[in-house]
């Protein structure tokens, strides 16, 4: 009979069966006494008889397995065709999405805040990447939105682009206008692939948000970041049915062949939330991060986002560095999860403790606001790319001082913060402005092509 919670049910069904296990994994299940993490050894296990393989594609049979079932409880709950759990992060959904619908050599448009794991998969899959400039944050080259309008131009450089990749939400909590995105893309006959792996929440949350609900064919989400997930628990959402039969492939093909199953096992978890408790404290947490952030401005620390989870105070607007502020607030025992000159980055969840947001409260108020300190960047242009973003990734490379690398080709992107808006990525030029931005950002050394 189906559960709410296939896998963990067969999981803890075995872990208390007596089984002797001559299979992987080597701790056996066995519990070390006074080792709490070896508490979970017995839930972690290989792909036995009566557990599933996440990368099955036999075709000869459809999957009902305990993964296939709680795969397609996650389906319903997101409204999408189907959705594949990643133990890889939303990284290997990325590879993925790519090589789903970008065929090797083939031109990609795409907003340029992305991820690493973006380029890593251009390299990959030999790509070449057409990019898109979001309209970003004066001062700060991390965050920005882009629009339908900024599309148009890219797509008459590259005609035979067969996809747009966006990145929504990004880092600091900007969302784009994915429906927009994705009536351009429909009118155009282009698949809409977004990185919404800081987004996994947008579905539970009034207005919907989620980019398969606005129109995107494919997307991400890492459901470690903002749902109480095990790190490395992801999902790949298939909004188009034309990748239906091929997703799992794609899956399978950058993906280890032992996926964890306690990963898996917490995506399994979460199935009988979304539709019972996680859509109330969802609204719950998102109206007291409201309150916190309209404390913190009138307090004098702006935020700006639009992540109704995400607090993403302008430190220099403020008057303070991010990293002094972050720094202040760590010696009040609170860890943000970024911070930089411009940006402190502050994360929370459905699962953040009300403690937490009291303690953040006072936190702030004992911190005050100086006069604003306004940071210089050089105006940004998209450096030439001179190499293919495969070949500079691939060649040959050595790391040098930052100050002298003009003229010469970045082997590897380098960007303020993980996902922003890289100054230089993989096989592009070097030039005298882009070394003034990446010494604002503080980066003293880059990785060049031999
Ligand atoms: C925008 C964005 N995309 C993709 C990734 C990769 O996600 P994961 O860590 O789940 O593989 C990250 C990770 O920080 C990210 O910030």
């Amino acid at each position: 009979m189906p559960t709410e919670t296939p896998l963990y049910d067969f999981l803890r069904h075995y872990a208390h069966s007596g089984t002797a296990r001559l299979h992987m994994p080597g701790h056996k299940g066995q519990v070390i006494p006074g080792d709490p993490l070896s508490a979970v050894f017995p839930y972690d296990i290989t792909e036995i008889n009566g557990a599933d393989n996440l990368f099955d594609e036999t075709p000869a049979a459809p999957r009902d397995g305990v993964i296939a079932q709680s795969e397609r409880l996650t389906a319903r709950a997101y409204g999408t065709y189907a959705t594949l759990f990643s133990a890889g992060g939303s990284t290997l959904c990325i590879q993925a999405m790519l090589a789903l619908a970008a065929p090797p050599g083939s031109t990609v448009i795409a907003a340029r805040n992305v991820h690493r794991a973006f380029l890593n998969a251009c390299a990959l899959l030999d790509l070449h990447v057409e990019w898109v400039l979001p309209r970003y944050e004066p001062g700060s080259l991390v965050g920005g939105h882009v629009d339908a309008g900024s599309l148009a131009s890219a797509l008459s450089h590259a005609p035979s682009a067969r996809c747009v990749y966006l990145t929504s939400p990004d880092y600091l909590g900007c969302i784009s206008d994915v429906k927009a995105v994705a009536a351009f893309c429909r009118q155009h006959g282009l698949t809409l692939l977004v990185d919404n792996a800081h987004g996994a929440h947008l579905k539970f949350l009034r207005p919907d948000l989620h980019p398969i609900t606005l129109g995107a064919d494919l997307c991400c989400d890492s459901a470690h970041k903002t749902l109480p997930a095990l790190t490395g628990g992801a999902f790949l959402h298939v909004g188009n049915p034309t990748f239906l039969s091929r997703a799992r492939g794609a899956m399978a093909l950058f993906g280890s062949t032992s996926p964890s199953y306690l990963i898996l096992c917490s995506l399994d978890r979460l199935n009988p939330l979304y539709e019972t408790t996680l859509p109330q404290s969802l609204a719950h947490t998102a109206d007291v991060c409201a309150e916190l952030r309209r404390f913190l401005e009138q307090h004098g620390f702006p935020c700006t986002g639009e992540d109704p989870l995400r607090l993403t105070v302008e430190a220099t607007r403020a008057g303070w560095d991010g990293r002094e502020l972050a720094n202040a607030l760590r010696e009040m025992g609170i860890e943000c999860e970024y911070a930089s000159d411009a940006h402190l980055v502050l994360m929370i969840a459905a699962s953040t403790p009300a403690e937490d947001f009291s303690c953040l409260k006072r936190a702030f108020a004992a911190l005050h606001p100086r006069p604003a300190s306004i940071i210089e960047l050089p105006d940004f242009t998209l450096p030439p790319a001179v190499m293919s973003i495969r070949d500079a990734t691939f060649a040959e490379n050595e790391t040098i001082p930052t100050a002298q690398s003009a003229g010469r080709v970045c082997a590897a992107a380098v960007t303020a913060c993980p996902p922003a808006v890289p100054v230089v990525v993989n096989g592009e030029l070097i030039r005298n402005d882009d070394i003034k931005i990446l010494q604002k950002y503080s980066i003293s050394r880059v990785k060049v092509v031999k």
